[in-house]
């Protein structure tokens, strides 16, 4: 039986300087081994349900907290961050924001570091992730001088330290150029199918991640409005139409490996019945 690696009920939080609820009865599930899309407009909360998820909220941020957020069946009321860190890897929006060491190397061992774990098995557990994100060239480089996508894939692998089940990452394309992007979701979905880690991700662009999201979970001012399957999501009359994917059909029919054209050739707005052909077809 598949376990349930996320459960989020009834989920209201309010910032304590805040005059609304940022997330307002928030719930759903995600079962073990899914890859989940978060979307949802500017300020619609997507960051803050993330947060939810590795207990920064209510642990780290003052505000109003309700309802209850299991990540495999504990409640994060009741763990404490550091123990969750064991159970949900977590990739903030900007990737600078993450950095604070001089090298990549010691970024991805930093999580080790503070886990105590013994020098001998940081420097394995850094070779094994190095080896998996194809980060050789980058290792012993200074993360403030490598590119926004070589950021995101340091802050990945820091996220990967600990082996945690579950990955949230928050935007993690946002500031990177198509390619950077496509490597990155490639990535991520090779780590949901292959090395079968539960997924959870806040994306503007969700034509890129079309081929391999199993669901999509749609929030507006805190609410969540719709949740399932793509194409249940993408048919609701909750999913505003200016969501819709916009990828050219023609692509589509051609080759299933949405996004590896970039930017400029995602620009032709597919029919809600298109759409669903496609994913029907995946
Ligand atoms: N630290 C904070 N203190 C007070 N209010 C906050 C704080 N962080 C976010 N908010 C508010 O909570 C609401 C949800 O914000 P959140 O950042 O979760 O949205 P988002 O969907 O991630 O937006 P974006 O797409 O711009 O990243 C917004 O109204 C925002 O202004
Ligand atoms: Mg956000």
């Amino acid at each position: 039986m598949v376990e349930t690696a996320i459960k989020i009920d009834n989920v209201s939080f309010k910032y304590r300087n805040a005059d609304s609820f940022a997330l307002k009865r928030v719930t759903f599930e995600v079962a073990e081994g899914e890859f989940i899309l978060l979307a949802g407009f500017s300020g619609s909360g997507k960051s803050t349900l993330l947060k939810c998820l590795n207990g920064l909220i209510p642990h780290f941020h003052a505000g109003r907290f309700g309802g209850t957020v299991e990540i495999f069946g504990e409640s994060t009321l009741e763990s404490d961050t550091p123990q969750l860190a064991k159970q949900v890897g977590f990739v903030f929006q900007n990737p600078e924001n993450q950095i604070s060491n001089l090298t990549v190397e010691r970024e991805i061992a930093f999580p080790l570091e503070n886990f105590g774990v013994p020098k001998n098995e940081i420097i394995s557990r850094v070779d094994e992730l190095v080896a998996l994100l194809n980060m050789e060239e980058i290792r012993y480089r200074s993360p403030y001088s490598i590119s926004g996508g070589e950021q995101q894939l340091t802050a990945i692998a820091a996220a990967l330290a600990l082996d945690p089940k579950i990955l949230v990452l928050d935007e993690v394309t946002a500031h990177l150029s198509p390619r950077s992007a496509v490597h990155i979701l490639t990535l991520l979905n090779e780590l949901n199918k292959k090395h079968k880690k539960t997924i959870i991700i806040a994306e503007h662009r969700l034509d890129r991640c079309l081929n391999f999201a199993d669901k999509l979970a749609f929030l507006e001012k805190g609410q969540l409005k719709v949740f399932g399957d793509l194409q249940a999501v993408f048919q609701s009359k909750e999913f505003p139409t200016n969501m819709l994917p916009k990828i050219p059909s023609l692509f589509l029919k051609l080759d299933k490996k949405i996004g590896l054209l970039g930017d400029k050739t995602s620009t032709i707005p597919l029919t809600v019945d298109e759409l669903v052909a496609t994913l029907n077809n995946r």
